[in-house]
């Protein structure tokens, strides 16, 4: 059985895109895209390949309870956090415990953390003078951006670098980032424990 996975997003989704063009209905399938504004582009990509797509506005106050019962309702195994601007309430992470994935555009612990998103993310990386940076796809958990490492991988910061090229850069690296990850999680190759992730090691060319 594929694994069933639901897509949270707040924005444009080029990282639900990469996940549609790699991952859905080969290694898994992606049941539900989410998003907490109406006007996330992401939700578009996901109505034109008949993905089932909702927006749950950010400012309900049922918020937390809405999603959760969407997420139950399609019985949803990996939760992916492609762009997602909004807290994860503590019930979800509990009741999805090394089930949610998040993206970050950066190599984690660096730049990460509470206002660490978007431009400011490479803004402050230019400006500390890093030679490199990257993304990092981690599991979610009580904190911002603390949970266990699943996967980095670097660029170079070059010295005329702006915000946006490292963005663009970055987002490059983010987008075979995590297609890798969430294949490997629904080829069932990756284990935790405690702070480690292992990823099984596989024989032949998959
Ligand atoms: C990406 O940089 C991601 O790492 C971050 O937000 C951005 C979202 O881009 N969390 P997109 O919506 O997937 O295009």
């Amino acid at each position: 059985m594929m694994t069933r996975i639901a897509v949270l997003i707040s924005g444009g989704g080029s990282n639900l895109q990469s996940l549609i063009d790699t991952v859905h209905n080969s290694y898994g399938r992606i049941e539900l895209v989410i998003s907490n504004r109406r006007d996330a582009y992401g939700l578009v990509r996901a109505k034109n390949h008949e993905i089932k797509n909702i927006c749950i506005p950010g400012t309900d106050p049922n918020y937390d309870r809405l999603l959760l019962n969407k997420l139950e309702e399609a019985g949803i195994d990996l939760i992916v956090l492609a762009g997602y601007l909004k807290i994860v309430s503590p019930q979800l992470i509990e009741k999805y415990r090394n089930r949610i994935i998040n993206i970050h555009p950066s190599l984690i612990p660096a730049f990460s953390g509470d206002g660490h998103y978007g431009l400011k993310v490479h803004k402050e990386v230019i400006e500390y003078g890093a030679k490199v940076s990257g993304a990092t796809v981690h599991f979610v958990d009580e904190g911002t951006d603390t949970g266990p490492v699943v996967m980095q991988k670097c660029v170079e910061v070059e010295s005329d670098d702006t915000p946006e090229s490292l963005q663009n850069k970055v987002l490059k690296i983010e987008h075979e980032l995590l297609p890798l990850a969430v294949k490997e999680y629904c080829l069932g190759n990756i284990q935790v424990e405690g702070r480690k992730v292992n990823i099984k090691k596989r024989g032949g060319n998959e």
